[in-house]
């Protein structure tokens, strides 16, 4: 899911570019380190709160009556959520809102125990901190303390969110329903995270959305991994040549060709993610709908292997400048999560995340996706992470603690989902009741929805807003209701 970082990082740059930023006040908020133990303050050097980053803009609040649209931070810098969720404040005025985005505990600013060093946060004991509840906890708190200090407690609260962000906007509302009044969950994969989804749909989704823009091009990338594992089986020569068509830095060696193939599978998942209808540019310009570009490019080389090379290439940029090549061990790390934890701190932070509670459990088979068998299970995941964090997951937790698929018990939430975006299999594509709604957005990648609007957008994404607009005002009728009896 943090390949979604990376992803962020160039969209933030593009919408620096693209549009005016709306600006945002930076504050800190006090926070509890340990929510649910009075007792662990020996555990952890008698540290006991560390200080939580949050941003915030009150230039369209009706003091003391407008909502609030909280944004529940998800796992990277707060200030990317803020600059890639334009939609938040283009409806802000209409609702003399105050917008507050929340950065989440061991992202960012709001690691712990930063001072002590930036790594301190993610060793032991100090990471066992990190868990949704906690973190859900810190927003609470912080949504406590903003209608105390700021005459708001009569202010109705919307949470806001995509992604893992989505998840918790809607977790927010099945755990705190006393302060969240309605929560909009954009490419939230609650099923899938907790285990309930078929362990091949993510990436089948994938391979869907460039069969959807070409078919030949997936006979065509099947044939390119077919030739690579025989090139790489054959010897030197054939590794060297390997080497030459993706122009890696340093030579291909006999046991490098699993980490090649999830380096090639983790550009088509990222590109999957940001198929969006307008172009972004950093620093290689990625087209609009650039699976579109790279379904293109797998059968336009000049063979299989050098279209697939060509299509990575699209989402890759060269390590080394100069050389013009791709270091795979840099720009690709394997983690917990298959579809990638990104690099950094922040990756760490997410690779243990997805070695506890989080469930990104996704293989791929060469059957229903074109990518080389590569099995990924609960097994595998569980050896891994207890090699990298002395820790086993828990796989049966987050379904028992956050619902699973049972959601029969909660209400005012939209859940919108793009049908392009690989996550959305592991979405709530099917309304509840009423008033947990689910939005399929046809045409639509990765959390489109809380996107700035654009001229480029398909209609069903402006449809997904209007809904989305309706059921915030009537969630902020009811809270009115509710609170003035
Ligand atoms: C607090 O908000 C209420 C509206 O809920 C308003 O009537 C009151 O004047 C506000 N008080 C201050 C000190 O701003
Ligand atoms: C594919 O090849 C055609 C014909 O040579 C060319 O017009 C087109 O731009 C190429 N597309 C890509 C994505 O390289
Ligand atoms: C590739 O990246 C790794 C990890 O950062 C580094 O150790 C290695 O030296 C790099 N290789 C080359 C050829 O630059
Ligand atoms: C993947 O796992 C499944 C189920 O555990 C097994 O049937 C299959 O043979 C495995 N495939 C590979 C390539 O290891
Ligand atoms: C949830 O409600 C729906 C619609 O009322 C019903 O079909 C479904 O069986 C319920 N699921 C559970 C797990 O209770």
């Amino acid at each position: 899911m943090a390949a979604l970082f990376k992803i962020i990082f160039l969209l933030h740059l593009f919408s620096q570019i693209q549009c005016e930023k709306v600006p945002f006040e930076e504050r800190y908020v006090d926070q509890y380190l340990d929510h649910f133990n009075f007792d662990s303050a020996k555990a952890f050097g008698e540290v006991t709160g560390f200080t939580e980053r949050y941003l915030i803009q009150d230039k369209w609040w009706k003091a003391g009556e407008g909502p609030i649209f909280f944004y529940t931070g998800n796992e990277g810098n707060i200030e990317e959520f803020w600059a890639n969720s334009g939609f938040i404040m283009e409806i802000a005025p209409k609702f003399n809102a105050l917008v507050v985005f929340a950065e989440h505990r061991f992202y960012g600013g709001s690691a712990p125990f930063s001072e002590w060093g930036p790594e301190w946060s993610f060793k032991h004991p100090y990471i066992g901190l990190l868990t949704i509840e906690q973190a859900m906890a810190d927003y609470a708190h912080l949504i406590s303390n903003i209608k105390e200090t700021m005459n708001a407690t009569k202010c109705p609260v919307i949470t806001f969110g995509g992604s893992y962000g989505g998840m918790l906007s809607a977790y927010m509302r099945f755990k705190y329903p006393n302060l969240v009044d309605g929560a909009i969950a954009a490419s939230a994969p609650i099923y899938l995270v907790a285990g309930k989804t078929d362990p091949y749909a993510f990436f089948k989704t994938v391979t869907d959305d460039i069969y959807a823009a070409n078919q030949e091009s997936v006979t065509s990338a099947r044939k390119a991994f077919t030739d690579m594992a025989k090139l790489a089986e054959s010897g030197k020569k054939g590794l060297a040549a390997i080497t030459k068509i993706f122009q890696l830095c340093s030579p291909l060696q006999p046991g490098d060709l699993n980490h090649l193939s999830l380096y090639v599978r983790n550009a088509f998942t990222s590109l999957a993610m940001m198929d969006y209808p307008y172009p972004t540019d950093f620093l290689a310009p990625l087209p609009a709908y650039p699976i579109k570009a790279a379904a293109e490019m797998l059968v336009n080389g000049s063979t299989p292997l050098d279209g697939l090379a060509a299509a990575t290439a699209l989402f890759y940029q060269y390590s080394d400048k100069e050389k013009k090549c791709y270091n795979i061990s840099e720009l690709f790390i394997e983690c917990a999560d298959p579809t990638g934890c990104d690099l950094g701190l922040n990756s760490l932070a997410w690779d243990f995340q997805a070695c506890t509670e989080v469930q990104i459990v996704q293989s791929t088979n060469f059957k229903t996706d074109m990518f080389p068998p590569l099995n990924y299970t609960y097994k595998s995941r569980a050896d891994y992470c207890y090699d990298k964090w002395t820790v086993r997951p828990r796989d049966d937790w987050l379904a028992l603690n956050l619902w699973g698929r049972n959601i029969n018990h909660t209400s005012n939430i939209v859940f919108s989902n793009g049908d392009l975006d690989p996550w959305h299999l592991g979405g709530v594509l099917e309304s509840i009741s009423d008033s947990v709604v689910a939005v399929v957005i046809e045409g639509g990648a990765h959390h489109l929805d809380l996107r700035a609007s654009n001229p480029q957008d398909p209609p069903s994404v402006i449809k997904a807003r209007q809904i989305e607009v309706a059921n915030i005002e009537k969630w902020i009728t009811q809270a009115r209701r509710n609170n003035s009896k």
